[in-house]
């Protein structure tokens, strides 16, 4: 489909839902594949999928984004052995919805430090490498909750708006060096993350009154996207964050 055949590729928070999802899609392209996850969150699944969907190679690392000492182990382990790092998906994310006045700053915190700041420092982690290759894809995924109100997720949407402020800049300071920084933002797809709330069929149906489409997003649409933003043949989007939502955001 898009020039992403054997591209290096690492993706945090590739165990299950749309890192998965995301994992299978560049593996179809023929991608070298690094899907990563914290200790202890098997990768089992996902090397499977990516191998059965025919990846040129797939190599599982443990990461955890929100520990520096993880980050730059796994990007020196990736560097070592290939030479290089194409593209990095910045995936990981959390959720705690909460009332505002319920609020710890522990709760903020834990979804800051893996929204926005354990993506920084992934980035920051790959820039170095991507300068001197004077090539580089660094994408996000984002969401919808950046750009409209979700009911008591205060951190998440703040979190997810702040992604999208932090790419046009990262865009605009490594342009001149090839690299490009973009952020796909999806509605609801149906993961752990959102498993609970899409379970209730009120706010199953709250959501899906939401989006003109009538359905929610496919992780394999989300990877499309991120594939594409991932291509030689996107070389001139940077700093832009696409929203995937079947239409939830035109009106
Ligand atoms: N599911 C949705 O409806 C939806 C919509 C829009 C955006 N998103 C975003 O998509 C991304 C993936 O979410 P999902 O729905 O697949 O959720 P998920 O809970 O199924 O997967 C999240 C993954 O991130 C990993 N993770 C959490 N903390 C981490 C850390 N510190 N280091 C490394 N990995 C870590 C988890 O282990 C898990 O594998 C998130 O950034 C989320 O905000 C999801």
């Amino acid at each position: 489909m898009f020039g992403i055949k054997e591209k290096i590729v690492i993706i945090t928070g590739a165990a299950q839902g749309l890192g998965q999802g995301i994992a299978e899609v560049f593996a179809k392209q023929g991608a070298i594949v690094v899907p990563t996850d914290r200790a202890g969150v098997s990768l089992e699944e996902t090397m499977a999928m990516c191998k059965k969907a025919g990846a040129f190679d797939v190599y599982a690392h443990e990461l955890d984004i929100t520990d520096p000492a993880s980050i730059n182990k796994a990007v020196a382990d990736v560097k070592h052995r290939y030479g290089r790092i194409d593209i990095l998906v910045n995936n990981a994310g959390r959720n705690h919805p909460k009332h505002s006045e319920e609020i710890t700053e522990e709760l903020w915190d834990s979804v800051m430090d893996v929204n926005l700041k354990g993506s920084f420092f992934m980035t920051q982690a790959v820039l170095p490498v991507m300068k001197e290759q004077k090539k580089g894809r660094i994408l996000f995924t984002s969401s919808v909750a950046g750009l409209v109100a979700r009911e008591h997720q205060v951190p998440y949407c703040a979190s997810k708006g702040a992604v999208d402020a932090m790419l046009r800049t990262l865009a605009y300071d490594y342009a001149a060096f090839g690299i490009t920084v973009n952020a796909v933002a999806p509605c609801f797809a149906m993961t752990e993350l959102t498993k609970t709330r899409l379970e209730d069929p009120s706010y199953r149906s709250m959501v899906l009154g939401m989006i003109p489409v009538g359905r929610l997003v496919e992780p394999s649409e989300v990877g499309a996207v991120f594939a594409f933003l991932a291509s030689e043949e996107a070389a001139m989007i940077t700093g832009q964050t696409i929203v995937i939502d079947g239409g939830w955001t035109i009106w």
